[in-house]
């Protein structure tokens, strides 16, 4: 008895320490108690989490900054604020200190009266924010380099530590990519670091807390710097040494001891330096490892060096150094074999199952000087053998010289492949299942959606575009992670960026990668084709694909509330349309070359003028919007006008008085709809244009890389989603589900990369992995689950589910984690009714759209409508009642 009431008693205090209101999710620029930022205004970000009433907001927040963990040394304290921002709350206090690491809390009320404790403590710790604060010199190979091979330099320091160590900060970054290690331990497990950048402008440093590598007494730092994107072969013209011809490192370990002095170890002339066992390292080639060549436990405190070659000081400059703001590429998922097999021609295969990026890893035992090499496919060809020609001249081939006498492991350090299949050469004895795993590498950006329906084939499609981001977001967003290009087409992105903002947290992944659109944009305004440019080449400035520089801030915008992309990049959004402007007459812009609807269906071109000035007027229309949000009158004034100018002149040149474009295709019409470029008596005549020629292809979409994104979205705006589902339940060529039906796992780069009959297309364009037709998650998402935003009230601080049902599924659900927390529709048929599950999170609202005749053909969580005094009719629209919610979770029953 006693047991038992004790268990109530405590059961029921749970309950009240689980409904009180508590800060939650907490970050800083967008991460968890990151490392190095170098914003001046770090921003705050929480969710207000352990209410489950319905409508909570919160009506004040008070934030508190310190440098001690007590909050005895305050450097800001603002106080109790009214307000509801709890997302990119930015600190206002005095300046903050390089190096330093700070503390925060939160704490908030909501408008039930609750008053929640202070957050969970939160660290940030600022970055090295001047050049001065750089005392470390850059470091490079003391030895004459192999010309040819290039084998990765290592370097290493042994250094004593005479007192306790209280915490040591390394801050690392490199010429070629690194990787670092202290007594003998991995530093961090970022994979690819430094990343890529426009190196020359901005080199991002990583910092890594070390406290607990490092010991009393000796020790050692050592790193292997690979070539990287900082002098590997790039592009395909066979050019190399983009940023430099030889690798090197900076690094500064800055340690604090418990009695409060600090000493730096840093790169300087008393490092030493050799090569190893990684002979060979190229990102497209692939990578040699001769493990006889192991330098041994060189990154340990007792290992002899002093056969070692010292270092070189170039002297290089630190001026270019930048914190690191988006997440590092880390390892994620691991494959294991599906299938080990001999091809037609006799070869030995390893089927993984999915298309994926990153590398194969072996465990072997054999003889010294035994060389196993491992080849990479996307796909077989039509007789069942291994197919490499799409792969242009990257030899993705990696290969292991063993040491014998033990089991040895073996994995690339700095490159990637792009793989289904592995082909496996010189293998000693029988290749087993647990002899080679595959593990996928990409950016650590959080992720945040998941769509599944009722319907297998558009699954298969979701996780295509899924696994389209994975492989391509490698801290650059690429075309294709596996032909002789993985390179930032600017094009690729923009078309892909909303998309990829519901699968996974892409703020910080775009606000880095935005940067260097800035910072390599040409003079003229244009934007290079690829960021950061590696085509060096003064060309650039295509529509649709420069249009990144507007359409990409503008969508992350929307997408995460933030507004300071929008400031960040307001200047180069600008210098595009300027651009524009500049090369236009009368408003017209007819001139460039420009890669027009890329890949569009044979037959279906559309002139590359009318695109370019459809594009025209979008990017200024979004400095319009930028310059609204910015609270820039005067250039809101002024674009506007530019705009009508825009129009009229595309009305002028491309379309008749009853609104027939010259370019009869549906990439023309979707364009000129979807972006107002037609008066409003003309658009449905032209919807009905665009169904016809829907219609006279049976069915099927015929757009390219600009058209596809925009295409349902047209469709359903102007009441047209049964087209639209048509279109995405289309499974023969040209279709999105074409490739799934062909055993697709990515996306691929053209409609019919395999053609009904098995063969491939043109190899010398042929990527099997390729996210830009992907775009149709976008639609997916906003559309068919029916999550959206408000741009005035944008990172779904308003949120509006607005489902598009289809009697093609029973079922949708989809879920979103946004910086406020979860939002979720989920729609689905049962007999005559449908049910209509959401969540809005705390300090939100939302505008729900209920496919319903009319108020009372709605139920919610088994009660009438009008019992509910917390949901609001506001109207009837379409076939929709619309209702206005707070925060909370509804079930609704209604009838259509
Ligand atoms: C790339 C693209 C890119 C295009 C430009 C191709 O080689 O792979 O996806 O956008 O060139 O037209």
């Amino acid at each position: 008895m006693i047991r038992l009431s004790l268990c109530v008693f405590f059961a029921s205090a749970q309950l009240l320490v689980f409904a009180q209101l508590r800060p939650a999710h907490l970050l800083c620029e967008n991460l968890s108690n990151p490392l190095c930022i170098d914003a001046a205004a770090p921003r705050f970000t929480w969710q207000l989490t352990g209410q489950t009433a319905r409508d909570v907001k919160q009506t004040a927040y008070e934030l508190r900054v310190a440098t001690d963990k007590s909050f005895r040394e305050v450097t800001w304290s603002p106080g109790k604020i009214a307000s509801d921002s709890s997302v990119q709350v930015a600190y206002r206090g005095p300046a903050l200190r390089s190096g330093v690491a700070y503390y925060w809390q939160v704490r908030v009320w909501d408008n039930k009266g609750h008053a929640s404790k202070w957050s969970e403590l939160q660290t940030w710790r600022m970055g090295l924010l001047h050049p001065e604060d750089w005392t470390a010199s850059w470091i490079e190979p003391g030895y004459d380099e192999d010309p040819v091979m290039r084998p990765s330099p290592l370097f290493r320091k042994a250094f004593n530590l005479h007192k306790t160590v209280k915490t040591a900060i390394a801050y690392i970054t490199s010429h070629g990519m690194y990787e670092a290690y202290l007594n003998g331990k991995r530093i961090g497990d970022a994979c690819l670091a430094p990343g890529w950048t426009s190196y020359n402008k901005r080199l991002q440093y990583q910092a890594y807390d070390v406290t607990s590598l490092l010991r009393n007494g000796d020790n050692a730092l050592g790193a292997m710097i690979g070539s990287g994107w900082y002098r590997s072969h790039l592009a395909w013209e066979n050019q190399k040494d983009v940023y430099g011809k030889t690798c090197g490192l900076l690094l500064q370990m800055v340690v604090t001891y418990d009695d409060g002095s600090t000493e730096t170890i840093q790169t300087d002339n008393t490092w030493k330096s050799a090569t190893g066992e990684v002979t060979y390292s190229e990102i497209y080639n692939g990578e040699i490892i001769d493990a006889r060549k192991d330098a041994g436990p060189w990154t340990t405190a007792g290992f002899d060096d002093h056969a070692w070659s010292g270092v070189r000081l170039p002297g290089t400059p630190r001026d270019n150094l930048v914190a690191t703001w988006n997440e590092p590429v880390r390892k994620h998922e691991v494959f294991h074999p599906q299938r080990i097999f001999r091809t037609p021609k006799g070869e030995l295969v390893v089927d993984f199952g999915q298309n994926l990026v990153g590398w194969a890893h072996l465990t072997v035992n054999g003889k010294a000087g035994d060389s196993i090499k491992l080849f990479h496919a996307e796909v077989l060809d039509k007789e069942g053998n291994f197919y490499t020609t799409n792969l242009r001249v990257a030899k993705q081939e990696d290969i292991y010289v063993l040491k014998g006498g033990q089991t040895e492991t073996f994995e690339p350090h700095f490159t990637w492949q792009g793989f289904r299949y592995v082909r496996v050469e010189g293998f000693p004895g029988d290749l087993k299942p647990e002899n080679l795993e595959a593990t996928a590498l990409y950016s650590d950006m959080p992720k945040t959606g998941s769509f599944t329906c009722s319907n297998a084939l558009i699954n298969q499609l979701q996780h295509n575009i899924e696994w389209g981001q994975r492989g391509n977001f490698l801290d650059v967003p690429t075309d294709c992670p596996q032909r002789d290009e993985r390179l930032g087409w600017t094009g690729d992105a923009q078309v892909f960026s909303r998309t990829a903002s519901f699968i996974r947290g892409v703020d910080n992944f775009f606000a880095k990668w935005l940067r260097d659109v800035a910072a390599d944009q040409f003079p003229s305004g244009a934007v290079p084709h690829v960021i950061p440019n590696v085509l060096g080449k003064n060309d650039g400035g295509s529509a649709g694909w420069s249009d990144v520089a507007t359409i990409v801030p503008w969508n992350m915008y929307l997408a995460y509330g933030d507004r300071r992309i929008l400031e960040d990049q307001y200047e180069s959004m600008k210098a595009w349309v300027g651009f524009m402007e500049q090369h236009s007459r009368d408003y017209l812009w007819n001139t460039g070359g420009h890669f027009g609807d890329w890949l569009s269906y044979e037959g279906a071109n559309t002139d590359q003028y009318l695109i370019a000035q459809c594009f025209f007027a979008h990017s200024t229309q979004l400095v319009i919007d930028a310059a609204e949000v910015l609270g820039r009158q005067d250039d809101v004034n002024k674009y506007t006008a530019l705009l009508k100018n825009v129009k009229d002149a595309f009305l002028r040149e491309y379309a008749t008085p009853d609104g027939r474009l010259i370019s009869n295709t549906q990439t023309a019409y979707v364009l000129a709809l979807q972006f107002d470029m037609l008066p409003e008596n003309v658009r449905m005549a032209d919807v009905g244009r665009l169904v016809d020629n829907i219609k006279d292809y049976k069915d099927h979409l015929t757009t390219g890389f600009l058209g596809t994104p925009y295409l349902c979205h047209v469709l359903s705006r102007f009441g047209r989603s049964d087209v639209a589902y048509t279109l995405l339940f289309q499974d023969t060529y040209p279709s999105w589900l074409f490739p799934v039906h062909m055993g697709a796992t990515t996306i691929w780069e053209r409609w019919d990369g395999q053609k009904p009959d098995s063969t491939f297309e043109d190899a010398g364009m042929n990527s099997f992995n390729h996210y830009a037709y992907g775009a149709i998650g976008d639609w997916m998402y906003r559309v068919s689950a029916g999550i959206d935003t408000y741009d005035d009230a944008p990172g779904y601080k308003k949120i509006r589910i607005m489902p598009h049902l289809t009697d093609k599924l029973d079922f949708v659900q989809a879920d979103l984690d946004t910086y406020y927390g979860t939002v979720a529709s989920h729609w689905k048929r049962s007999g005559d009714a449908i049910n209509l599950d959401v969540t809005i999170p705390a300090n939100t609202s939302a505008d729900i759209y209920v496919p319903a005749a009319d108020a009372t053909a709605i139920a919610e969580s088994g009660t009438a409508l009008n019992l509910h005094p917390e949901i609001k009719i506001l109207r009837k629209e379409g076939n929709y009642m619309v209702l206005s919610v707070g925060s909370g979770e509804y079930h609704f029953v209604c009838k259509e």
